[in-house]
């Protein structure tokens, strides 16, 4: 949060994070098949995330758009705003992102239609469960991203383009990911509701990212190359996967107390953004 101070008589308020028009132009030829370490299971995995997102986001941009007149403190007004371009500039990407995997023959529509079914389930519960979903949903968008950022192994197993994107959006999950907690917390609060929508997403979420992802292997055919779908689950779900490490940070959301700043990546998020959008930031040349 951030109070700048202009004239004497008036102050101007600004979120810390804003938007970035990023254009990444993805190309087919320029994304491998397997751009996760050539493995088609951490491949499928990563696709399946990204299938989600374009639909998703815009889902979490309406539930917080329902309450952002019930807000009125100054700054969280601005970072409702600036979370809503971060999180538009997310979806339009992927679109790309997935669009390019779909040319690369990947089954993008099939994974977008499925996901979109539980979406517009969600659009027709109570305003209040949709924005307890979208926090619980921005936890785990949160938690992903700070592993993203503090795996260099991981990333180092992304193809270039696509390590970059991924990065510049765990970027931006990071420095948004109190926002629509915070509004929940305005104008909800209720600790049982927030508790019992993310035991229900996570009944959910999981098994269909899950299934999905094998289903997009077995399409392949590679499902039984049985040494290369081992070592992508280990990679993702095994004893120091990336995923199945993060459980005591997906726990600490279900504390009465929890809020999002407990994870404390203040200085990950300054050695972030210089790293892409600094005078040598790799990404700096890629806003629009
Ligand atoms: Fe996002
Ligand atoms: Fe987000």
């Amino acid at each position: 949060m951030n109070v700048l101070s202009t004239k004497a008589n008036s102050t101007v308020v600004k979120a810390n994070f804003s938007p970035r028009n990023m254009d990444f132009a993805f190309t087919p030829a320029a994304l491998p098949r397997y751009y996760a370490d050539n493995n088609p299971l951490l491949t499928a995995i990563m696709t399946t995330l990204s299938a989600a997102i374009p639909e998703g986001e815009r889902f979490f941009v309406e539930s917080v758009r329902h309450f952002r007149d019930r807000v009125s403190d100054p700054v969280l007004k601005k970072e409702i705003s600036a979370f809503i371009g971060q999180e538009a500039f997310h979806a339009r990407e992927h679109d790309a992102f997935n669009r390019a995997l779909l040319q690369n023959g990947v089954s993008m529509e099939r994974h977008e239609r499925i996901f979109a079914i539980p979406i517009n389930l969600m659009r027709r519960m109570p305003q209040k469960f949709q924005l307890a979903a979208t926090a619980a949903l921005e936890h785990y968008t949160a938690i992903i991203a700070e592993q993203l950022l503090r795996s260099p192994d991981m990333r180092e197993k992304l193809a270039p383009i696509s390590r970059a994107f991924w990065e510049w959006h765990a970027l931006e999950e990071t420095e948004h990911k109190a926002v629509a907690f915070d509004v929940y917390e305005t104008v909800s609060g209720s600790y049982s509701l927030r508790a019992g929508t993310m035991l229900l997403i996570s009944a959910v979420y999981w098994p269909l990212v899950l299934s999905m992802s094998f289903k997009m292997v077995i399409d392949d055919g590679r499902i039984f190359n049985v040494r290369e779908v081992l070592k992508g689950l280990n990679i993702a779900l095994g004893r120091k996967g990336f995923f199945s490490t993060l459980a005591p940070k997906y726990l600490d959301y279900l504390k009465p107390g929890f809020h999002p700043n407990d994870h404390n990546t203040d200085a990950l998020l300054a050695e972030w953004r210089e790293r892409l959008f600094g005078s040598q930031g790799l990404l700096a040349g890629n806003v629009k």
